[in-house]
């Protein structure tokens, strides 16, 4: 057999049938014959057909019913009409309703011709598509995709992007605000390539002097500079065949951004103090937190190496956007570190899960992560309440949240409460500027907060809304190969302090004592 996919052929006349199917077995493919559309509709819907040649006119379902129908139910094949003489004007309707072409009766030896030339390129696409759509039935159910978790549909979309771009060389910049997982998705884009064998290599761009990051990304030669005694190769040539990840690439110096350049077009390095031009096989997967744009707008990061590093890129949602992400990341988290600290909790108290998806996590996936830990740290029951995990995570900083998210479906009352809770929250329990902000009076805010309490549902706000102590600096600094995760590494200084990205977060509010708010319900 010619090529693995069948052709079905579906006419009333014998003579067209028999011939057809003929000619089309001798070209080495497996020809299945049916008498009506309603048969044609059976054997589709039961098994995969790449070329359906279907007449106009025969009995139960015609042609073009037929056409529709396998549209409608979204049945995949490569569709070619068989006409009568004369009937252009169906001919081309049925192009318009997704035919691939038509072939004209009788069928003489041109227009066989013809179609015999057509069949290969036609199986190819159906074969092409059934791939594509068999990657995304692949991705499409996905709640896991290498280290990262996310059933949303962006994610999934990330997904989708990372198996397409992995097997190649391509350049990839990854973007998204911090905590939102641009390093599992670097590690992900090589751990499904190729270079999966090779090695993986991070470097972060803020954290390192300049000096010691063209040394790390270029080597030196023995001599180069005061103390250098030995060579070093760098970055590039330890990770040829592998990936190098440039984090926070937009801190990068200017002259290193052009070193980086010339490195990405030649694909050859020089060491530091050498001539030598030593050939790379290199990936490079770069991620910032910036807005590129504006990076490049205020000469943060070369317009030209912008291009190169985002041959394609990804972004990343924030937390807050991914509503669909938050409660299957929560329980993860809580599975995860309640068996890393020998406790069995059960799960999250019901107002602890709903506070979980509305928070605005500023800190994104690592917040809500810390969060988790230092809750399931904390926990003395079975099940997480709101006073392992909300107070301590709250008390850390001063920063208000800026955003209400509130899922879809949720009722208008729900999203009233919710509205209420924040914004008292925000305020750090202060009723008459949570009235002011609200736009209703004191006395109506009390008494919805003290409703809201009598019903025992609220999210209880106490302090004030904030993110974690960590919920901006990963820790992780310097170069480091492939050594997993930074998380249980004790928590470092904030990176990129210098550029004034990361300052650390502001001292927590005063706790507003003797209002309501500042009322701790356990
Ligand atoms: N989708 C996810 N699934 C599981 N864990 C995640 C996910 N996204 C992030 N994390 C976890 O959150 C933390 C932060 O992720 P990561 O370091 O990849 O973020 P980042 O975007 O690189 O942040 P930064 O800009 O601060 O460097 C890590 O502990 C990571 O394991
Ligand atoms: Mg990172």
């Amino acid at each position: 057999m010619k090529q693995a996919a069948k052709i079905l052929i579906a006419d009333d006349e014998q003579a067209i049938t028999t011939g057809l199917s003929a000619i089309l077995a001798d070209e080495g493919y497996h020809v299945d014959i049916v008498g009506d559309g309603q048969k044609a509709l059976e054997r589709l819907s039961a098994d995969g057909y790449g070329i359906v040649l279907a007449d106009l006119r025969m009995p139960k379902i015609d042609g073009m019913t037929l056409l529709k129908e396998l549209k409608a139910k979204q049945l995949p094949t490569e569709f070619i009409m068989i006409t009568g003489q004369g009937s252009v004007d169906v001919a081309i309707e049925s192009m318009r309703q997704g035919a691939a072409d038509f072939i004209e009766k009788p069928l003489n030896s041109e227009r066989l011709n013809k179609l015999k030339a057509q069949i290969p390129r036609l199986i190819e696409k159906y074969a092409l598509q059934q791939k594509n759509r068999e990657l995304s039935t692949r991705l499409e159910n996905l709640t896991h995709y290498g280290e990262l978790t996310g059933q949303s549909e962006s994610m999934r979309e990330v997904y989708q992007v990372i198996d397409a771009v992995a097997p190649s060389t391509a350049s990839v910049l990854i973007l998204g605000e911090s905590g939102t997982g641009k390093e599992l998705v670097a590690r992900a884009l090589h751990s499904k390539s190729e270079r999966a064998k090779g090695p993986f290599f991070a470097l972060n761009c803020a954290a390192l002097p300049k000096e010691i990051l063209e040394n790390e990304l270029f080597g030196h030669e023995k001599g180069a500079f005061t103390g250098s005694t030995n060579e070093k190769p760098g970055a590039f040539e330890m990770s040829s065949s592998g990936t190098i990840f440039l984090d926070e690439v937009a801190e990068m110096s200017p002259d290193i951004q052009v070193k980086l350049l010339r490195a990405l077009e030649s694909r050859t390095v020089r060491r530091l103090g050498g001539k030598k031009e030593i050939p790379v096989d290199i990936r490079i997967v770069a991620a910032t937190n910036r807005d590129v744009q504006k990076a490049i707008s205020d000469g943060d990061l070369r317009e030209d190496l912008y291009y190169r590093l985002a041959v394609v890129d990804i972004y990343l949602p924030p937390l807050r956007e991914r509503a669909g992400d938050m409660q299957l990341l929560a329980e993860e988290f809580l599975t995860r570190f309640a068996s890393q600290n020998g406790k069995r909790i059960e799960g999250f108290d019901e107002d602890v899960m709903q506070w979980i998806l509305t928070y605005h996590w500023p800190g994104n996936v690592r917040e809500l992560k810390n969060a988790v830990e230092r809750a399931v740290v904390m926990a003395r029951g079975t099940r997480i309440t709101q006073s392992d995990i909300i107070p301590r995570h709250l008390r850390s900083s001063g920063e208000m949240p800026a955003a209400v998210t509130i899922p879809v479906g949720s009722s208008v009352a729900d999203a009233r409460r919710q509205l209420v809770l924040r914004t008292f929250a925000s305020t750090g329990g202060d009723i008459p500027r949570a009235a002011k902000l609200l736009g209703i009076s004191v006395g109506e805010l009390r008494a919805e907060l003290v409703a809201m309490i009598n019903d025992g549902d609220a999210s209880r706000p106490a302090g004030g809304a904030a993110a974690p102590e960590r919920a901006d600096g990963s820790g992780r600094s310097g170069a480091e190969q492939e050594e997993g995760d930074d998380e249980d590494a004790p928590p470092a200084p904030p990176k990129a302090a210098a550029k004034g990205q990361r300052s650390p977060p502001p001292p927590p509010p005063p706790p507003a004592k003797g209002k309501p708010g500042a009322k701790k319900h356990r």
